[in-house]
């Protein structure tokens, strides 16, 4: 059975084949209600408002049904079910499960258990290879994924996007330039991963140090939920926030990509510059997410 649940399941060949389905997708609007008659369980025991909405929309244009649990209040597991007793009886009602859930690992888990193909769709600070496939789509439609030079910037270490989104960018000639406060650098494990990989992983403290040599400016969120107190939290939250004023001196063709929601890292100003992409990356996510539902149930 095929599963999403790690980007680094993908072989770059993969993730070029679902980048140009979705671009058929997209463009030129090849698709048919391939998936008519399909149920699929959206599962979500986290806060989402794009992930689960771009999902439930890519399944109803392709002639699918969703059915869905929004929080864990609502669910059996305040109750006390394991996420494996879950996983098991949902499957006897659909033909996939998408999931989101806090604890890093539950998608893996929730495969094992599953008799229906299962999407990760975001496990705790862990993955979020949805988020990176509409990511990889929308620095294509500005430029090839060739000899560019991208810096991830905010929370690193509990933010799972840009976990997805580095190993991922491994896979093609991308020097990689990561700002991030310190202790939210990337994890420790997965820039060993990079650079066994042989990408080029350079840190620094002050985006200004890089701006001007980015191709891609990736924004994140300080994952507030997943500090461990709210100090810590606190002394990090206004280090890291992108102005006009900042923007001087970039190239001309700066993308600045965010997956949302943003929280105050972005100046609004910002939106009406030509580098903003981050509605346009949203929006992506319905192609890409669609070519995803096709994908992991054959059609
Ligand atoms: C992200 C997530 O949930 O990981 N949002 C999303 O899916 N677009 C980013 C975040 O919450 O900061």
């Amino acid at each position: 059975m095929y599963h999403i649940i790690s980007i680094k399941d993908f072989e770059r060949e993969d993730i070029d084949n679902l980048l140009a389905r979705a671009e058929e997708i997209d463009t030129q609007g090849v698709y048919e209600r391939s998936l008519e008659g399909k149920l699929v369980a959206l599962l979500f025991f986290e806060p989402s408002t794009r992930t689960r909405m771009s999902f439930a929309s890519a399944l109803a244009r392709l002639g699918g049904a969703s059915i869905c649990v929004d929080s864990v209040e609502g669910s059996s597991i305040i109750k006390g079910e394991t996420l494996a007793d879950t996983v098991r009886v949902v499957s006897g009602y659909v033909d996939a499960i998408v999931l989101r859930h806090p604890r890093e690992g539950a998608a893996r888990l929730a495969s094992e258990f599953a008799t229906v193909p299962v999407i990760n769709a975001g496990d705790g600070a862990g993955q979020h290879p949805s988020q990176t496939l509409l990511d990889l789509y929308t620095i294509r439609q500005s430029m090839p994924l060739d000899a560019i030079d991208v810096g991830l910037l905010g929370d690193l270490r509990y933010g799972r996007t840009a976990h997805s989104l580095a190993y991922a960018l491994s896979h093609y000639d991308v020097t990689l330039h990561t700002i991030a406060p310190s202790g939210l650098e990337l994890p420790e494990h997965l820039l060993g991963e990079l650079k066994e990989r042989g990408m080029e992983v350079i840190a620094y403290e002050d985006v200004s140090d890089i701006l001007p040599s980015l191709d891609v400016l990736y924004v994140t969120r300080m994952q507030r939920e997943r500090f461990p107190d709210s100090a810590s939290f606190l002394n990090v939250a206004q280090s890291y926030r992108i102005t006009p004023e900042i923007l001087t001196g970039v190239k001309n063709s700066l993308i600045i990509l965010h997956p949302l929601p943003r929280a105050g890292e972005i100046d609004p100003r910002v939106d009406d510059l030509p580098y903003a992409r981050y509605f346009e990356q949203a929006k992506n996510g319905v192609p890409v997410r669609m070519a995803m539902l096709q994908e992991v149930m054959g059609q």
